[in-house]
């Protein structure tokens, strides 16, 4: 190519230099996308998320002592707390993003509210990971809630990878235990590592990539490193000494069962979503937690191609995108202010640099972009596909939207809408303030704490309020009255399942016959739902209604 001379500030560059620095700066950001893991932990409460989060961050050197990412008793747990229900109730509402480096790896953890009363945000952040890590207690096997978050991963296809903890206490059989995930959950199981009993007799994990077992010794908690040994499967003697002839007689028999039962590890099958690798370990006495994370690392996935009207946006290739998948209000209660957290998925996002508000049609820049972990919030000057980034939000973005470099045309397509669980009738005690109650529970709604909804075809004077965690009740009522000042009453409802229309032109809903129990309500498209206290209510009206097709998840 000829050389011809450009003028950039007062140097002079030719062509050729400004070639070489233009593939130097997309290989820096290249390198740096490639770096990054972005996933979010799922598990029932208890299941031992908080303290494999933490034993992550140990290592990662962001912490010094395990204990000081949260927890219920101690006063560590106001670290993300925002709200004075949190603090009364002793419970983390919000989620926040963990972000620390490892072994070469730029790692977000997207850390999801874990109490009973979790919200729909738990899974819409579900919406911002790549992959997810599914801790399961030993000695409960697969829980509610870790089935509910698990759908939504399922749906996506995102890598799922499971880590059974809590192996130094009593637990199910091992083979049950895998069972029951591919039987429940509907996907595939293979054990990476297989543990050598439990409780008090668990001597550890048997490798079986390696053919070698690692021993389990009770360490202190919060250390860094417990002491194990690696045995190789043919040194009889040591294992002999460190695991006993019993332990080591039933695992040859098991290893010999699982061999031929268990499904061969494919890594094709792992990035679909349709095989999790299985590990055991116990987070407590952290161990298999470095294991676990350096397997994990090497198996999950850099950050995954997103689909904008029909086309693929390769995170790499494209210039900056990123969607809003959350927003949080009063963060900062004197500020009064909103935050709405995007996950970028493509590209640099430089601080100061005009982008585009896809759905409100604006070219603006991003108000202090931040990082947010735990309490903690640094104001950044670039973030990379697969970051989150928090962002000052003056009441323009809703869940959902798509900002991008201002001469793209990037639309994501929206966050669905999740099955509220708790529904209630909202009861206004002071008429007068109806304007005010309107926008506070529009607002409220907008920012998707809250779905409210309507009587079948009738004006906006009765609304119905539907919640995924019941702890959002408590949290509209709060916020109604200390935000807006205005006073409502709740009054419960008994349905448990809301299931949308999807083919709502074809389905004349004045003839539509459901059982008894069921009820029709509209959201404020005018969108028709239906209600039902049971599952069997919802199996009747299909089998009734020939070609209606209901669906748990709600296109916004
Ligand atoms: P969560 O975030 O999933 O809700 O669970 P969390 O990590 O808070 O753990 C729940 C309880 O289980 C904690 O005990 C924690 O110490 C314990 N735990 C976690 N991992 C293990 C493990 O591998 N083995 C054993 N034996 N226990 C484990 P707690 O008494 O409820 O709370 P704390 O006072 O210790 O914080």
């Amino acid at each position: 190519m000829a050389s011809r001379v450009s003028v950039m500030g007062s140097v002079l560059i030719n062509d050729n230099d400004m070639d070489r620095r233009r593939i130097e700066l997309v290989s820096s950001i290249a390198e740096e996308i490639n770096k990054r893991r972005t996933f979010a932990i799922i598990s029932h409460p208890d299941a031992g998320k908080t303290t494999l989060t933490e034993k992550f961050l140990l290592y990662g050197g962001a912490i010094n002592l395990a204990g000081s990412v949260k927890g219920k008793a101690t006063a560590r747990h106001a670290v993300s707390d925002w709200m004075e229900i949190e603090k009364e109730r002793g419970i983390s509402v919000t989620s926040s993003v963990l972000q620390f480096n490892y072994d070469g790896y730029c790692i977000n953890i997207l850390d999801t509210p874990g109490h009973q009363d979790f919200s729909e945000d738990t899974y819409r952040t579900l919406m911002a990971a790549d992959s997810a890590v599914m801790v399961i207690d030993a000695s409960k096997g697969v829980e509610a809630q870790t089935r509910k978050l698990f759908k939504v991963c399922g749906m996506r296809g995102i890598p799922i990878f499971t880590f059974i903890n809590k192996m130094d206490r009593d637990a199910n059989d091992t083979f049950e235990l895998l069972d029951e995930i591919e039987k429940e959950l509907g996907i595939a199981t293979c054990p990476v590592n297989w543990p050598i009993g439990s409780g008090k007799r668990f001597k550890g994990v048997y490798n079986r990539h390696g053919n070698h077992v690692l021993t389990f010794s009770d360490t202190q908690k919060g250390t860094r490193e417990g002491e194990t040994t690696v045995i190789p499967m043919d040194n009889e003697t040591l294992l002999l000494e460190k695991i006993g002839d019993e332990a080591l007689s039933i695992l040859r028999d098991e290893i010999e069962l699982l061999d031929g039962a268990s499904a061969e590890f494919d890594i094709e099958q792992v990035r679909k979503g349709k095989l999790t690798p299985v590990f055991f370990g116990s987070a407590l006495t952290n161990f298999g937690v470095e294991v676990f994370l350096q397997n994990f690392l090497k198996m999950a996935t850099t950050p995954l191609p997103r689909i904008s009207q029909g086309e693929t946006i390769d995170p790499v290739e494209n210039d900056f995108s990123a969607f809003v998948f959350k927003i949080q209000a009063n963060m900062n209660k004197a500020h009064r202010d909103r935050v709405a957290f995007m996950r970028i998925c493509s590209g640099k996002f430089d601080a100061g640099v005009e982008v585009r508000h896809v759905q409100g049609g604006k070219v603006m820049r991003l108000s202090q972009p931040q990082q947010i972990m735990a309490d903690e919030r640094k104001i950044l000057s670039e973030a990379y596909a697969g970051d989150i980034i928090g962002v000052f939000d003056p009441g323009i973005f809703s869940i959902g939207d798509t900002v991008c470099a201002p001469k793209n045309d990037i639309c994501y397509e929206g966050i669905p809408t999740f099955a509220p669980e708790h529904f209630a009738r909202v009861r206004q005690m002071d008429t007068m303030k109806r304007k005010q109650f309107i926008k506070g529970v529009n607002q409220i709604a907008q920012e998707g704490a809250i779905q409210i909804f309507q009587e079948f075809h009738t004006g906006m004077e009765e609304i119905i309020v539907g919640v995924v965690g019941v702890l959002q009740f408590d949290v509209l009522k709060y916020r109604l009255e200390n935000e807006y000042n205005v006073e409502i009453k709740l009054e419960p409802l008994p349905y448990e399942y809301i299931r949308w229309i999807e083919n709502k032109d074809e389905v004349d809903l004045n003839k539509l016959s459901g059982t008894s129990d069921m009820k029709k309500i509209q959201d404020l498209k005018g969108n028709p739902l239906l209600l039902f206290i049971n599952q069997w209510s919802i199996g009747m009206t299909v089998d009734r209604n020939k070609g209606l097709v209901l669906s748990e998840f709600g296109r916004n």
